[in-house]
């Protein structure tokens, strides 16, 4: 399996220099308290807390060079898009992208993913055609799908995953077929925490010339993703879960796609000229940026990734790494306690559902320990119907979380259990 993640004998998070506590001291956020305890919070997978520097690069944007951009000849206009460019440089670099224009800013992996389910779907996909998926989709690589499918008469097929909640790569070979028209398969699940072979998947796909989205929600966070290693044709990240702010997405697409594909949204600067009878369309990645876009975002998330290279994604990696093994071993070890997602390759996501207790029950007694997680279906019914559960709770990690933190969980579980068993 050749996924970009933390190997068994990569350093530790310690031995690459990694502080978590002088982390923890650049979220303001953490120093709150919830219900007179102090915040745990464990659901990153949802969405993450934001460092200082975030919350201030946004902040001076506002304060210092508010401005529309590429439209003004004033210093604030010229200031403004050479800070939303030079974050499109930055999250090429950090994707390993070939080129800037090869990254379009969007509202998140919600957007990208319809962008793509629409431009490339409405001049790619026929009826009969077929769109391959996996049972463990978040909604968001699902509907867009079925709705794409609706329009032009074409089918959704589904690969199946096994009982640790791995995908079954034999079945999605054979599922391949000459009808279908794009895979459409995340990096990372956040309903079970499995990363799959997204580069096999990809060499799987590409050898009957099957483009490839990789939706890279909770990938993006945890690991480090080269989309030229990977060789996808599309990727797909929300800024806010990787410390950014709401609001702001990527999508990644190989640029002969992009200028192949038509525009998403019609409006002010994705065309280069309008008359009535014609419009010629900007260059990419203008074309799919219609309207005024979400300028700060843009600028937060750029802060975001370089926060993120000054402390070293392989450091994060590698210590979230160490904070599942723990929790998989402290939460996996209490009575009635059932991990649903034990795949061999996983993130920072545990999920479980404890024995004749509701997820919501315990994530309210949580809650008054000042404990974060979520509970629910996540977004992800397929994989609850799967695993036969009507939904999970779900503790997810980020750079910042404590294995103190995962003790508090347990002991939490345990007045839980005490209280409602
Ligand atoms: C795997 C996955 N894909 C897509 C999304 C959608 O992200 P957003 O709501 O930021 O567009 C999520 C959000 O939880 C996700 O976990």
């Amino acid at each position: 399996m050749s996924v970009s993640t933390a190997l068994p004998h990569s350093p530790t998070a310690v031995e690459s220099g990694f502080d978590v506590e002088r982390i923890r001291r650049d979220f303001p956020i953490l120093r709150e308290f919830v219900h007179g305890k102090p915040l745990v919070y464990l659901d990153n997978a949802a969405t993450s807390q934001k460092p200082e520097v975030v919350i201030d690069a946004i902040a001076n944007y506002y304060r210092h060079d508010n401005a529309n951009i590429h439209r003004g000849v004033h210093l604030l206009s010229q200031r403004a898009t050479d800070e939303y460019e030079s974050a499109r440089k930055l999250v090429q670099r950090f994707l390993n992208a070939g080129e800037a224009r090869e990254i379009v800013f969007v509202r998140g992996a919600t957007e990208a993913i319809n962008l793509v389910a629409q431009a490339y779907g409405r001049t790619h996909v026929g009826p009969a055609d077929e769109i391959l998926i996996t049972t463990m989709e978040h909604h968001s690589n699902i509907v867009p799908w079925q709705l794409l499918c609706k329009q032009k008469g074409a089918h959704l097929r589904v690969v199946p995953i096994n009982e640790a909640g791995e995908l079954e790569l034999d079945k999605f070979e054979r599922l391949l077929s000459s009808r279908t028209r794009i895979v459409a398969v995340t990096h990372v699940s956040n309903a079970l925490g499995t990363i799959n072979p997204v580069k096999d998947i990809v060499s799987l796909a590409h050898a009957r010339n099957i483009p490839v989205l990789v939706d890279g929600a909770q990938s993006a966070p945890h690991l480090a993703v080269d989309v030229q290693d990977l060789d996808c044709d599309f990727y797909a990240l929300s800024g806010h879960k990787m410390y950014g702010p709401t609001g702001i997405g990527v999508l990644y697409g190989k640029a002969a796609l992009l200028e192949a594909m038509p525009p998403y949204q019609g409006g002010g600067d994705m065309i280069s000229s309008v008359t009535f009878e014609k419009t010629i369309f900007n260059k990419i990645p203008h074309k799919f940026e219609a309207g005024t876009p979400h300028i700060a975002g843009v600028i937060g998330l750029g802060a975001a990734i370089s926060y993120v290279n000054e402390i070293g994604g392989s450091a994060i990696a590698a210590h979230e790494h160490e904070l599942l093994n723990y929790a998989t071993r402290t939460i996996g070890a209490i009575p009635g306690v059932k991990l649903i997602g034990t795949a061999r390759e996983k993130a920072g996501v545990l999920s479980f559902v404890l024995e004749n207790i509701h997820p919501h029950d315990i994530g309210t007694i949580l809650d008054q320990e000042g404990i974060a997680v979520r509970t629910g279906h996540h977004c992800a019914q397929p994989v609850m119907d799967r695993f036969c559960v009507p939904a999970t709770v779900r503790a997810s990690f980020a750079l910042y979380n404590t294995t103190k933190e995962i003790d508090a969980l347990a002991a939490g579980i345990e007045k839980g259990k005490e209280f409602l068993g």
